[in-house]
């Protein structure tokens, strides 16, 4: 699997088209992970880091099964 952190954002995660986190259904191809507190829907990404200001460099994270 790999997990995109953005600019500046959020890390993306694919689905593969459908995910539970907490117990809420996401029916999309990936879903934003906060990465810089400031979200008000944790663990999701609300939007709020842009307002925050938050910056990081953008990354990739590449889980490989053990
Ligand atoms: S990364 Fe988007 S609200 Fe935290």
């Amino acid at each position: 699997m790999k997990i995109t952190a953005t600019k500046n954002g959020p890390y993306l995660a694919p689905t593969g088209g459908r995910a539970v986190v907490g117990g809420e259904v996401i029916e999309k191809a990936q879903v934003a992970f906060c990465r810089c507190g400031h979200s008000q829907n944790k663990p999701l990404c609300d939007g709020r880091h842009k307002a925050a200001g938050f910056e990081a460099p953008a990354m990739t994270i590449e889980l490989e099964p053990g």
